[in-house]
Order: structure tokens, then sequence, then C-alpha cells
């Protein structure tokens, strides 16, 4: 079945993903086929050529998987299917089919720290008594408290309150996430093996690599009595890797397994941990060949729009990536953050749940100012030796859809936080295709997030037609970066004021960005691109260029 769209437009290198500009797509969000208001895949491959004329190498596709939607498909009932709202597996044929004519290579998602709670195993685990066989597969335990009432530990969920919820018979389980994702325990045999048999599954049937959901969760210490972690925060870890829930050494052993199972194909398959380790060695662990071979790092799109604090993170994380033998990952947005045309309209430090909450008015955003940072950022980023993830819709320069009306609001953040955080919604409003068809061409019915009347002028048609459009200035600039591209190196240029970052890749390939308020002078050569117009041949604030050097 497979053979023939092995054979199509895809370059046979088996080091593809090294230096790919990689496309995230949140299915729900993309396109629409059948007019129900949630995008799906047959709506996605019928956007293969746009996704083509980006120039991207590969797409990223979250969960796609049958989901009851508590954590926007992150909580998974059956990780070898389709969400029926999203098609079948045959549409997914269809789609990885479209996607590798286009020359584009396929990256899932994969979940593997926690299934849903329809998931049949933990059905199956709720039907059977404690201490069974089935209970093993998650994490349960008995209470505390004279009664049993209390929670078996303090460990807090990342979407508020506690990680524990108590079932029927007084036992309790183990849930990082929502009540909806209970963790799965991955000392087990079982689950183990399973999830071996569910990368093979993907991989025969031809997807290029997978992007593994909370790599750094997936291992605990799970000996009794249970331990207090250093400090409650689930986004805190300490860096000697004795948490008991985060970023432990024994994880390692559970992807070296992976490992094994992805290089038999050929190519190897690709994969990328999502790991929130706390220092950038403690990350290289994941992106070591013999592991995922790659991992996130956030810290770009954890930073303000700073120079000093840009060229520390790129230094860093080159030196890492030397280490590990990994390529770098480079990400600005991702469907879990505020999007960075939005962030850098807002004043550095801002609170930016706090920011939502006042529905975007409070402090008002700069969206000249966002917008002319954030293609700045992304030309910079597009610049960097590895590997550069892109969101949906940043190619618009969409900004947050900060105002959604909270009776609309799907995020499990809204809820588990007492409705003090508004959570991840506003990056997650379906995409503008035309400015003058209903539902911006998403959808012929009513989306499942509204989008704002903002949307139209922003619409891929909108920004077809205009040659100064933000999707234009990406596309122009992911194909440059296709030819430009060379040895995974780059040498700082000193010699400039502080504020502005400039270095040189193999043959003669400058990146200037000038964060500061006065212009600066180019090198010598040939312009081949710039995130907004010179100003008499120098470039101003907040702007970015690409200058080939004269040889
Ligand atoms: C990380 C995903 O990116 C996020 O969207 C999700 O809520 C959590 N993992 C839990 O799966």
């Amino acid at each position: 079945m497979n053979a023939e769209f092995h054979q199509t437009g895809l370059s046979p290198d088996a080091d593809w993903w090294r230096q790919a500009a990689v496309y995230q797509i949140y299915p729900r969000s993309f396109a629409d086929s059948n007019a129900d208001g949630l995008g799906d895949l047959p709506g996605i491959t019928a956007k293969a050529s746009y996704l083509q004329s980006l120039g991207i190498e590969a797409v990223w596709l979250s969960p796609f998987y049958p989901s009851a939607l508590a954590d926007g498909g992150y909580d998974v009932d059956d990780y070898r299917d389709v969400d029926p709202r999203l098609g079948t597996l045959e549409d997914f044929d269809g789609l990885l089919a479209a996607l590798h004519h286009a020359g584009i290579r396929l990256i899932v998602d994969i979940v593997p720290n926690h299934s849903s709670n329809r998931h049949v195993w933990f059905r199956e685990a709720l039907a059977a008594p404690p201490g069974s066989a089935a209970r093993e597969r998650y994490i349960f335990r008995d209470g505390t408290g004279p009664d049993g009432s209390q929670p078996p530990s303090d460990w807090l969920s990342h979407f508020g309150g506690s990680a524990w919820t108590q079932v029927a018979d007084g036992q309790w389980y183990l849930h990082l996430f929502s009540p909806e994702q209970p963790d799965f325990n991955w000392d087990n045999p079982e689950v183990r093996e399973d999830f071996l048999g569910t990368l093979r599954f993907w991989s025969d049937r031809g997807v290029d690599g997978f992007r593994v959901d909370v790599a750094h969760g997936m291992a605990k210490d799970l000996s009794e009595p249970l331990r207090s972690r250093p400090t409650p925060d689930p986004r805190i870890t300490p860096d000697d890797g004795t948490d008991p829930l985060f970023d432990r050494d024994d994880v390692h052993r559970i992807f070296a397994e992976w490992r094994k199972v992805l290089n038999e194909y050929d190519p190897p398959r690709a994969a990328v941990a999502e790991a929130w380790a706390p220092t950038a060695p403690r990350r290289a662990l994941y992106a070591r060949p013999t592991g995922l071979g790659q991992a996130f790092n956030f810290d770009l799109l954890e930073a303000n729009w700073e120079p000093e604090t840009f060229g520390t993170i790129i230094a860093t994380n080159l030196a890492e990536a030397g280490l590990s033998g990994a390529s770098s990952t480079w990400v600005l947005s991702s469907h879990d953050v505020v999007r960075h045309a939005s962030r850098y309209g807002l004043p550095p430090g801002v609170d930016f749940q706090a920011w939502l909450l006042s529905g975007g008015s409070s402090p008002a955003e700069d969206r000249n100012v966002g917008l002319a940072r954030a293609r700045a950022a992304t030309l910079l980023m597009l610049a960097l030796p590895g590997s550069s993830y892109l969101y949906q819709g940043e190619e618009l320069g969409l900004f947050e859809v900060a105002d959604l009306p909270e009776s609309v609001l799907q995020d499990p953040i809204w809820a588990r936080t007492g409705q003090r955080e508004k959570g991840r919604d506003g990056c997650r409003v379906p995409l503008p295709w035309t400015a003058d068809a209903p539902f911006f061409g998403f959808s012929t019915t009513q989306p499942h997030l509204p989008q704002p009347a903002w949307f139209g002028p922003l619409s891929v048609a909108s920004q077809d037609a205009d040659p100064g459009s933000t999707l234009q200035f990406y596309r122009r600039a992911l194909r440059l970066r296709r030819k430009l591209r060379s040895a995974e190196t780059l040498s700082w240029v000193q010699g400039h004021r502080p504020d502005v970052l400039h270095f040189v890749r193999p043959g003669g390939w400058h990146s200037i960005s000038n964060f500061g308020p006065e212009p600066v002078a180019l090198p010598e050569g040939e312009v081949v691109i710039t995130s907004g117009p010179l100003v008499k041949g120098t470039l101003p604030v907040d702007t970015a260029a690409w200058v080939i050097a004269d040889s």
C-alpha cells in the first residue's frame, strides 16, 4: 500500500530532520472539509499545495486520535486510530501520501505519559479491583489519612489542583494533567511493549517521525512512601535527575528501547522530545543518537525580545547540541503559548494569563511593534543551524485572540484553576483562509472557537495578493533557507553595539538583527531578504536581514 508514495518527492537524506523547517498543524483548527466546525484530515490534505508553497520540509501533526477533547486531543482514547470527527485511517494514508508527494515529511504526536480516561485499559482498570493487573498499567494508590480520604501524596497537576483523583472504591489514580488524563505506569512491561507496537504501527504506515509529549514525565519514582518534590510547582525541576516525577535519569532507558525500534526503519524514524528539562545539558540527554535524537528547546519561546537573552540562548544551545551530536531545535510559537506577534507587542515581564483575563486590554498590545519583532525574530531563528518549528498561523502574522468569551473556552486550565487562567485557546482559533467567505473559509459552519473580525485582512487569500505580506515573507525566507543551508555552525561577528546580533554561516550568509533604536549599516553583499523595510539602506529598529557577502 505504501510503496508508491515512499518513492515520491522526498529527499532520500536520512538526516533530513537535522535542519528542517517543521510546521505544526493543530488539526482541529486548520481546515474543515465536512462542515462540522472542526478541522479534519481531509481538510489538511486539500491544503497540501498551500503547505508546499510555504517551503517547509515537514509537518508535525498534533494529536488526531479518538478523544473526548478534555485536553485538545492530548487525551487519547486509542493510539492506533483516527478521531471519527477528523476522518479515518484511509484519510490519514491519503494525507501522508499527499504530503510525501509534495516533498513534505510527516511527524505525528505521540502521547505516552497518559492516556484518556476513555482508553480501554483505563476502563478495565476502573472495573477491576485494587491490586489487579489492570490497575498496574496506571498508577493507583490508597489514600492517606485515617480513612484514606486524602490523596496519596502532595503532587500537583500541571493544570492546577491535586494530581490525584479518587475512584468509587476509595483508591486514587495519578494524573499529572487533567483527571481525564490518567498517567501510565512505565514500570509495567505491558505498557512499554504496547507503545513499541504503536511506534511500529505508524512507522509501518510511513510516518517519518514522532513528537513525544511530556517525555520528561514518563519515568517516576513510585517507591513507598511517595516522596514530596523539592518544589511543588510542576514547572520547576531540579537539575540532578532525582526528582520523583520529572526528568529522571531512568527515563532514558525507555527511549533507548524506542530508538532500537525507530532504527529498524529505513530511513530511521526521527523523534523529538517535548522535555521540559531544567538545563540545556539535561535536555541534551534526550537528544542523544541512542535516545530520541532531538529535543525541543523552548528557550527562545520563553525569552523576551532582548539581544543579550537571544544571544546567550543561541550560544548555549549550539554548544549543547554539539555535545549530544543532535542538531538544535528552535521554537517561537506553539499551541501552548501566547502567539509571538502578541508577546512581543506587550511590555517585557507581563503576566500573559492576567493579560488574557483582561480580554487583551490591560496592558494594551502594540501590534505594529509586535509584528515587526515577530518577523525579525523569525528571520533570526530561520538563520540558525538546526531545525525550526513553526506553528500554524504564525506565517500569517496572527496575533493571540485574547478576548475569547469565557463561555467558549475549552482549555481545562480554565476550570482547573478556578477560572483564574484562561489557558491556551487564544492561539488555537481556526485559521482564516479568505476574507470574504463565511468563517473566513475555514468551515461553512460556526467553528469550534469563534474567529475575530480582524482575521479578514490576515487571511491567506488577502496575503497571497500582497508582496509585502507576512505570508510572502515567510515563503521567501523558507525558500532562501533551503538554498542557503550550510554546515551546522555559525561565527559571531563582533564590533556592533550590544543591541545588534550578527553572525555568519559558512558560505558567507550573514544574519543581522537590530534590537535597538539606532539604525545599523549592513555588510557588503546582496541583501536577500529583510523582515521589514530598510531606511536609507540601513537596518532600522526591530528588523532583521540576511546578506550574502561578496566573495
Ligand atoms: C504538552 C502538550 O503540548 C500540551 O498541549 C498538553 O496539554 C500536555 N502536554 C499534556 O499532554
